[in-house]
């Protein structure tokens, strides 16, 4: 048993009240003079952003700065030849060309899962002539204007030695390799003779399900502005780590962690691929060889060509039934791509070791090496697409035994999580697809395919389920301030990158400590500040809520021991008193109050300020902690052209308590959106005799715009889950996970046709 498994085995007997993190301090209750948690209340940056006041990565000003343009690699695999750099540098504007000739020497940063590297692959960069990619930076001009670079960049010329290269996923697949772990926990899980119980099930399906490589896009590209100061690095990025690539930084550079500073008050989308990348260290030592700042921001094709993204996949599901419809075996295996020089081995079986009761089980999954640019984290990371297999063969399945397809899921709900035994957190799928069956009429949905008309197109609806785990990272701190005009700062490093991460902790301060939401202030985005939850894994609010909650409690005690002995509330105890009204008042007896302001000035204090972290996040070793939810899609197929349209879409969601359902639903939709693309469009064309990204722009690589997203529906449950922070459990990736199954399933009940290779695109349906 692995260091988790005994952890978990012991935390299961013992009880809630001796875990640090379990059922945490009630969340302030609403009293209808505050309650700002639940309520709509609209992004407190917005106004910034409508106004262009908020300044993104690529926009800092800066005196004497200069701008960069890399090149790249032609092959995948090899040594530098030669690389002319003469007519670059003396193109006009151009201050000097980097290449591993004369970049300053600086170690390989570490990656996920070594130290505290928060860096997409362990490769040094540009430190010799190897290349490991197709893309890889070969050079980076300096010049005294964007266009200036980008104009020389186009002169620099490279030959190279090519060496053999893995670049065809089907060569790679055949030496395929256990990964050892998958994100701690083990490749493959097994439980009593899963192929046994498939071949002896009444009902089976075996079938094989592929998803390819997919790029990232946010619509803010990658970008960072540099400066040297004082033998210290600042770096204003464009990234949702401030904390770790702050440290990763210093780390390349051998600087210790207070020389590197890192600033990112504004991310314009981020979806795991705003990590430490090769470009924010070439931006540096180019900074740091011309002794002026520098500007590094990639164009669309740069990311693709030093961005990593989503890995291919090849996965098969089978799944036995009994004859009353029991699943007797759940087999999900396969091969995700990988490289040597990351640990990214993407974790498309978790959602088959959470979901469903089945007797027998085998799970595992393998990686095939290939010389690529590193693979990484892209929304829902193996969720998105393990949900994509395992649900369309669920459905798969029901169609096969004749039983609607959420009537045999709920046969399938179980008691504790099949694979860790652990007992759930809360857990009200079942209540999610009802209440979405509901709204979406799904009754309507004639199950024999093939049979709903509406002129050329034929018209189908399908269902999925969406996972997503509770994550709450360890080590998140937030500082509080209190001043004289009951003005509450909240400071923490965190990220603000679209999800409404301010608006929703000014909400949780204001409630917590009895303050209008205007007193409140948020900071945010600098790695000067106490180290702050990562925003991935869904996990940000959670962690930061922790946070806060702590740090409330010491300002609390702080005011208490302030107040003293002529206070009204003398002798009280942090558990005695309530936060309302700008002041602390006795639980039972409210005429026992002083404001915050009050006990200030008696003390003749300006201000008070406290810092604490969050407890051990202990929570997700005791319970099994994920949010789910039941995806709902109504689809037209063309019957002339093949052509998918979604014309509906429901996500009904069980993620514990909604914190503000304004940017709550924006999430769920933003994550839905991008499982259309994934289900419809989304492909990075990779090609296999060169490992180049053969499609490195928005015009070949198709994200969905307004025209290929239809009304999007959410609803949920909005149940507290006891064990989570303020009842939450996250929402920011879950909306991709079942889109995909989704809308495969709204296509075979449109068509008859079944696509098991992703994206559905019109080739495969005519
Ligand atoms: Mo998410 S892929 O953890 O940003």
């Amino acid at each position: 048993m692995s260091a988790t498994g005994i952890l978990r085995t012991v935390l299961r007997h013992v009880p809630d009240s001796l875990v640090p993190g379990t059922r945490p301090k009630a969340p302030p209750a609403r009293d209808g003079r505050h309650g700002h948690i639940g309520a709509p209340v609209s992004r407190l940056d917005g106004a910034l952003k409508v106004r262009g006041a908020a300044l993104f990565a690529a926009e800092v000003p800066m005196e004497r700065l200069l701008y960069a343009a890399t090149v790249h690699s032609t092959i995948a695999r090899g040594r530098i030849a030669s690389l002319g750099t003469t007519a670059a540098e003396a193109a006009p504007g151009v201050v000097l060309v980097m290449t591993h000739r004369n970049a300053p020497r600086m170690k390989a940063p570490q990656a996920f899962g070594e130290g505290d590297g928060v860096a997409g692959s362990n490769l040094p960069v540009m430190q010799d002539d190897a290349i490991h990619w197709n893309g890889e930076a070969v050079a980076v001009v300096l010049a005294e204007t964007q266009e200036q670079a980008d104009h020389a960049a186009g002169l620099v010329s490279a030959t190279y030695e090519p060496a053999a290269a893995i670049t065809d996923f089907a060569d790679a697949q055949t030496r395929a390799r256990s990964p050892g772990s998958v994100l701690g926990e083990p490749a493959a899980v097994d439980g009593g003779d899963a192929e046994k119980a498939l071949a002896e099930s009444q009902h089976r399906v075996d079938l094989t399900y592929s998803t390819p490589p997919l790029n990232h896009n946010a619509i803010e590209l990658h970008a960072c502005t540099v400066d040297w100061v004082g033998g210290g690095l600042v770096v204003h990025d464009a990234t949702q780590m401030i904390t770790g690539t702050a440290g990763s930084l210093a780390q390349v550079f051998g600087l210790k962690p207070d020389q590197v500073r890192v600033l990112s008050p504004f991310v314009g989308g981020g979806f795991g691929g705003k990590t430490l990348w090769s470009h924010q260290i070439l931006a540096a030592a180019a900074s740091k060889l011309a002794g002026r700042p520098v500007r590094l921001a990639l164009s669309r094709a740069g990311v693709y060509r030093l961005v990593g993204g989503r890995t291919p996949t090849v996965q098969r599901v089978a799944l036995g039934a009994t004859q009353d419809g029991r699943l007797a075996a759940l087999i999900h295996t396969g091969v995700a791509a990988m490289t040597a020089h990351n640990n990214c081995p993407e974790q498309f079986t978790f959602p088959a070791r959470h979901l469903y009761a089945a007797k027998a089980v085998r799970l595992e999954q393998k990686v095939a090496d290939m010389d690529m640019l590193a693979n990484s984290w892209m929304r829902a990371p193996g969720e998105s697409i393990g949900t994509f297999a395992l649900e369309s063969a669920v459905d798969e399945l029901a169609h096969e035994m004749k039983i609607d397809p959420i009537e045999l899921r709920r046969r399938w709900e179980p008691e504790r999580d099949p694979t860790s035994q652990c007992a759930f957190s809360s857990r009200h799928l079942v209540k999610a697809y009802s209440d979405g069956a509901n709204r979406f009429g799904w009754e309507r949905r004639d199950p024999t395919p093939g049979r709903q008309r509406d002129g050329e197109w034929l018209v189908g609806m399908g269902v999925a389920t969406a996972t997503y785990p509770y994550y709450r990272m360890p080590g998140v701190r937030a500082r509080l301030r209190l001043d004289t005009a009951s003005h509450l700062t909240v400071s923490t490093a965190g990220h603000e990158m679209g999800m409404g991460t301010a608006t929703v902790q000014a909400q949780h301060v204001a409630d917590r400590l009895g303050v209008p939401l205007e007193q409140v202030s948020f900071e945010y985005g600098d790695s000067l500040l106490p180290a702050g939850a990562m925003a991935g894994g869904s996990s940000q609010t959670a962690g930061t809520v922790a946070a806060v909650t702590a740090a409330a409690g010491a300002l609390v005690a702080e005011m208490l021991k302030l107040a003293g002995n002529d206070s009204p509330l003398a002798g009280l105890k942090a558990d005695d008193v309530v936060a309302r009204d700008s002041g602390l008042a006795h639980a039972r007896d409210p005429s026992r109050r002083e404001s915050y302001a009050s006990i200030l000035a008696r003390a003749r204090r300006d201000g008070v300020e406290v810092e604490q972290g969050g407890p051990v996040p202990l929570e997700q070793m005791k319970y099994s902690m994920h949010s789910t939810g039941a995806q709902f899609a109504e689809v037209g197929v063309n019957a002339v052209t093949g052509e998918v349209r979604v014309r509906r879409f429901l996500g009904s969601f069980d993620c514990g308590r909604i914190l503000n359902p304004k940017t709550a639903a924006s999430q769920f939709r933003g994550g839905i959106v991008m499982g259309i693309g994934l289900a419809l469009s989304e492909e990075a064309l990779l090609d296999p005799r060169s490992g180049r990204i053969a499609n490195p722009s928005l015009a070949e690589y198709h994200v969905p715009v307004h025209l290929d997203v239809p009304e999007i529906d959410v609803m949920w449950t909005d149940i507290a889950d006891p064990q989570a922070p303020l009842g939450a459990r996250g929402i920011g990736e879950i909306g991709i996970t079942g889109t995909a199954a989704a809308i495969a399933n709204a296509v075979y009940n449109a068509t008859g046709k079944r696509v098991r290779s992703l994206p559905i695109t019109l080739d495969k349906l005519l």
